[in-house]
């Protein structure tokens, strides 16, 4: 079974996704990681992010791996071809080349199969931008969590001073969310958007909790 959590960046996907998981006792599969993992191994090849072909063939020939640890929903860490990328993915120069690299269909094309390949395999959380549309169409439950500008600079800016990596600066962070959400969105591969029939959730003034409750009540309701 699929619980789809799509969104914007900093709208709470990961830190919902990894508690509602729990609950639940799903595993969780985190899709920005995966492009994040695609970005980091461009840069260290010299590949420039306009180069559709090159980026496509990273995507195909080098394998992500998660590591998993026994209870936990969240995998510990990433590596892509096998070198640890847990931490060397989240700095602000990833967070700049991701957009561009994402947007390339033959990326796309071949992290969405693999993302399929892990899903199905098993009872998921998947966050991301278009799981409820184009990976897993058919989701039990689909959510679109959102949260104001603001609201998701401050918790982008908590979440990298908790990481280590990442600015903690407010305006910068929240100068990179806007220009990231604008290039998501308006991207023509599989842009940000809700599934028609996504459940909206808008987590501005709500407590975490409170949006894991809601996902489980939807998922309890799912499951009958
Ligand atoms: O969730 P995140 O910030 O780690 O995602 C990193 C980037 O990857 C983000 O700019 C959008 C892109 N992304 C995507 O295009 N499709 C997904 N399913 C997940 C992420």
């Amino acid at each position: 079974m699929i619980i789809a959590i799509d969104g914007p960046s900093g709208a709470g996907k990961s830190s919902v996704s990894v508690e509602v998981a729990r609950k639940l006792g799903f595993s969780c599969l985190d899709t920005g990681a995966m492009y994040r993992c695609i970005a980091w191994q461009a840069i260290q090849d010299g590949v420039a992010f306009d180069d559709a072909e090159a980026l496509e063939k990273i995507s195909l020939e080098k394998e992500i791996a998660f590591t998993h640890e026994e209870g936990n929903p969240k995998p510990v860490g990433v590596s892509m071809g096998g070198v640890d990328v847990t931490s060397a993915i989240r700095t602000r120069e990833i967070d700049r080349a991701v957009s561009p690299v994402s947007a390339v269909p033959g990326v796309r094309a071949a992290l969405v199969a693999q993302q399929q390949r892990i899903g199905n395999a098993g009872n998921y959380v998947v966050e991301g931008r278009d799981i409820g549309t184009v990976v897993f169409p058919d989701a039990a439950v689909k959510v679109f969590l959102t949260a104001s500008n603001e609201a998701r600079a401050r918790r982008r800016v908590l979440q990298n001073e908790e990481r280590g990596v990442g600015s903690t600066d407010f305006e910068e962070v929240l100068a990179d969310i806007i220009r990231r959400d604008e290039l998501d969105s308006s991207r023509a591969a599989s842009p940000l958007k809700p599934a028609d029939d996504a459940i909206h959730i808008d987590s501005s003034d709500m407590t975490m909790q409170e949006v894991i409750d809601e996902i489980c009540a939807l998922a309890q309701k799912a499951m009958g």
